[in-house]
């Protein structure tokens, strides 16, 4: 059931070009438009909403927050997202023009369960984007879009997060080209450059030798950060939570703009921290920006992993070490970056000699509130 691997987390990071490949199948037709007829939303309240609450918890969030930035730049709507556990519990705005989408690999999570009936009983519409036919949260929900990653075995979610990624995509294209709204980009010439990410992961994985080194001399660490910017801050929120979860170090992600106010305080000789390059062609100088804090935090000794496209040469005199990914546009990058952080999690938790299919503490599916 393995396939050849040692665990299932390694099988399932290994299966990512499928899931993203599988999830992107069957939504275009002959011309590439968006079919999401599976959606059985009327299109009249889809053109008709106002504004979008994503609901998750842990990786699936973080899905979610890679998603805001998305939708938000090709729909226009606002959306907000949010811990299903802390949206239950205050009083949200939403009526009946308000998406709320759940966002959950194993469909049962009792709190993002909580948090669409909440949602329904303010009225709200609600879509589910799931990995598990007929679970709870797609049956109630009034409309679901499924994730077709496969089953995911290992407690810690690596396959479901890019599918995830990719099926809140699709649903922001769909809602972009139920609106004419493609703002900078029309939804088929997205969706083809989607289509290439899954050669890309390949390629991606294809390299990660060096990184299975680098945590097996950093298994002793005692804690690690993660640094990213604009679509990179949630990859490295998630890139602290592996490590949280399968090597028991403590991580933490920051926005690196943040770094400033008060993180950078942390920065000691031999702090280890990983920082997510924006591709040298992002907007709004945000690549110069990153680089910058590489070099800052580099001055105060800190070990710098440093995630980077290929061919930009800017980071290389301030990384103690370069992971490279190849090119995307930069709302894609995320499907890209977060693999290096996942292998670098799976091999140091194998390096500490820990259960990297169930680390301690957690269960698959969390069914309690
Ligand atoms: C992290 C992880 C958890 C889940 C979270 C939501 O690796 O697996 O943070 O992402 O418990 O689970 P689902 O997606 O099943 O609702």
């Amino acid at each position: 059931e393995k396939s050849g691997y040692d665990t299932f987390m390694e099988k399932e990071i290994n299966d990512q070009p499928h899931a993203v490949a599988d999830t992107l199948l069957g939504r275009t037709d002959a011309e590439g438009n968006l079919t999401l007829d599976e959606l059985h939303i009327d299109v009249e309240e889809l053109r008709a909403v106002t504004k979008i609450v994503i609901v998750a918890c842990g990786t699936a969030a973080y899905a979610g927050m890679v998603a805001k930035y998305a939708i938000e730049h090709w729909t226009r709507i606002p959306v907000e997202v949010e811990l299903a556990h802390e949206f239950r519990y205050r009083d949200p705005v939403i009526d009946e023009r308000t998406l709320v989408v759940s966002i959950s690999q194993s469909g049962e999570t009792m709190d993002t369960l909580m948090a669409v009936r909440h949602a329904k009983e303010l009225g709200a519409r609600t879509v589910s984007i799931c990995n598990t036919h007929g679970s709870t949260i797609p049956r109630e929900s009034d409309a679901v879009l499924y994730t077709h990653a496969g089953p995911e075995i290992a407690v810690a979610s690596t396959k479901a997060f890019l599918a995830q990624i990719t099926a809140s995509y699709i649903l922001g294209l769909y809602l972009a080209s139920l609106r004419g709204t493609s703002y900078g980009r029309d939804a088929a010439e997205v969706m083809a450059e989607l289509q290439g990410i899954p050669a890309q992961i390949e390629t991606v994985l294809a390299g990660m030798d060096r990184v299975k080194e680098i945590a097996y001399y950093m298994a002793d660490s005692r804690s690690v950060l993660f640094l990213g910017r604009h679509v990179g801050y949630p990859v490295a929120m998630e890139g602290a939570l592996k490590l949280k979860e399968l090597a028991y170090i403590h991580a933490e992600g920051f926005a690196a703009g943040e770094l400033k106010h008060g993180p950078i305080a942390l920065i000691e000789p031999g702090q280890p921290v990983f920082v997510i390059v924006p591709s040298p062609g992002s907007e709004h100088g945000l690549h110069d920006k990153v680089v910058s804090n590489i070099q800052e935090i580099r001055a105060r000794g800190a070990r710098t992993l440093v995630i980077a496209e290929e061919g930009d040469e800017d980071v290389v005199p301030f990384a103690d070490e370069v992971i490279r990914v190849p090119h995307t546009s930069p709302l894609l990058a995320p499907l890209l970056t977060v693999v290096p952080l996942q292998v670098f999690a799976l091999h140091l938790s194998t390096a500490k000699g820990l259960d990297v299919d169930q680390p301690r503490n957690l269960a698959k599916s969390v069914t309690v509130e």
